[in-house]
């Protein structure tokens, strides 16, 4: 059955405005949850983060006070729809086994992605930023077995494997070489837009996040690796951000934007295994309903434009948290040793590659290679989660004492 999100009906803005009893959601348990769930709780928080903070620059730029007045009222409802996602993660899990689920979110919603992504182009985005975030979560592993003596497959749970992607030492390239072409919004198709959207506010978050938790740790190597990890994050953004067609006029964004909200509370309402967190995937969905009614009158007012000439006729097929362990191997068989060169991928280090690497690096070992021999030596072992057998890449095997 077809979905158009702009036939339906959803909840009055007036009645939006939830009490702070309303607001106090239980969270999840750490335990007992579908790690999935948690990872739809943190992709909602970064698509609301983004509509707020989307919502902010819009204001700062327009001169319409009705327009101002309206954008304030929707934006204290994606303030408290950011409120009640985000208080649904559990303050029992540790910041570090948080930022494992960042990376199990960024692994397999952006490998769904280059998995569905019709546009060649774009296609490769998504797949050579997959084998770095595969990275991380490998990394922030082995921190986490170092410092608080656990595993991640009790947080992943098998779903995600956890090995070395493109080493992160490697993912540090001079910043020029992270901006992509953009799509040309008259001629992509309208999934690729929410594809672009989703994936830039997921890593936008991520980035948000490291920046702010880095300095809570009193472990030098904790500190190290949240900065090093931090700084890709920054880069992620440019990569993910320039795919979006910087022509599209606020109106259009804002557009985009509230549709994208329903297209994804839709899926994880479709989706969701936890029956009290799909309730509130269903509210939150009837409540961009309207949102994107607004939305909509605003870009026919002010565009002149009617919002089916520029959004798809139905939402697109569910999007979905599933293992994508096959693809990631394939990927990381096929496409490990890319870089960027200006906004083209190659397969050999190039010369403004090798002075970032001289620059950030200076001849020392990164962080991101000095947690791995650290926690070696200290659980007599590094930390691996290979599910399917051994790692794709011969020269990244290793030999584990059991
Ligand atoms: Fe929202
Ligand atoms: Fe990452
Ligand atoms: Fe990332
Ligand atoms: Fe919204």
């Amino acid at each position: 059955m077809t979905f158009n999100p702009l036939r339906e009906r959803g909840i009055p803005l007036d009645e939006q405005v939830r009490t702070w009893r309303e607001l106090a959601v239980m969270p999840v348990d750490p335990d007992e949850s579908d790690p999935y769930t948690r990872c739809r709780i943190i992709t909602m928080n970064g698509i609301e983060t983004e509509a707020i903070f989307f919502s902010h620059h819009m204001a700062r730029h327009c001169p319409d006070l009705e327009m101002r007045q309206q954008l304030a009222r929707v934006r204290y409802i994606e303030a408290q729809q950011q409120k009640a996602v985000n208080w649904l993660l559990p303050g029992l899990a540790s910041v570090l086994e948080t930022t494992i689920t960042y990376e199990q979110v960024a692994v397999d919603l952006t490998a769904w992605v280059a998995r569905m992504e019709p546009d060649p182009y774009l296609k490769q985005a998504y797949q050579f930023g997959v084998l770095e975030d595969f990275d991380h979560l490998y990394r922030y592993a082995n921190l986490y077995e170092m410092i608080e003596h656990r595993k991640a497959e009790k947080i992943v749970d098998g779903l995600t494997e956890v090995m070395p992607g493109r080493p992160t030492y490697l993912q540090h390239r001079n910043p020029v070489d992270n901006v992509r072409q953009n799509y040309d919004k008259d001629a992509t198709a309208p999934i690729s837009k929410l594809h672009a959207l989703t994936i830039m506010s997921a890593e936008q978050q991520t980035m948000n996040f490291y920046m702010n938790v880095g300095p809570l740790y009193m472990e030098p190597i904790a500190r190290q690796l949240y900065q090093e990890i931090g700084m890709v994050e920054e880069e992620h953004v440019t990569h993910y951000e320039s795919l979006v067609d910087p022509g599209e006029t606020w109106w259009e964004m804002l557009l985009n934007h509230e549709y994208n909200e329903c297209y994804l509370y839709h899926s994880f309402m479709e989706t969701e295994s936890d029956p009290r967190i799909k309730a509130i995937w269903e509210l939150h969905l009837n409540m961009e309903l309207e949102h994107l009614r607004l939305a909509a009158e605003a870009f026919k007012r002010h565009d002149g434009r009617d919002p089916e000439q520029v959004l798809a006729p139905a939402l697109p097929a569910p999007v979905t948290f599933e293992p994508n362990k096959a693809y990631v191997r394939e990927l990381l068989a096929t496409q490990i040793d890319y870089t960027t060169i200006g906004t083209g991928y190659v397969q050999e280090a190039h010369e403004r590659f090798e002075a970032m690497q001289r620059a950030v690096l200076d001849d020392e070992k990164a962080a991101s290679e000095v947690i791995i021999s650290e926690n070696a030596m200290k659980s007599g072992h590094e930390y691996r989660l290979e599910t399917e057998g051994p790692h794709p890449v011969p020269s990244l095997r290793m030999n584990r004492p059991t």
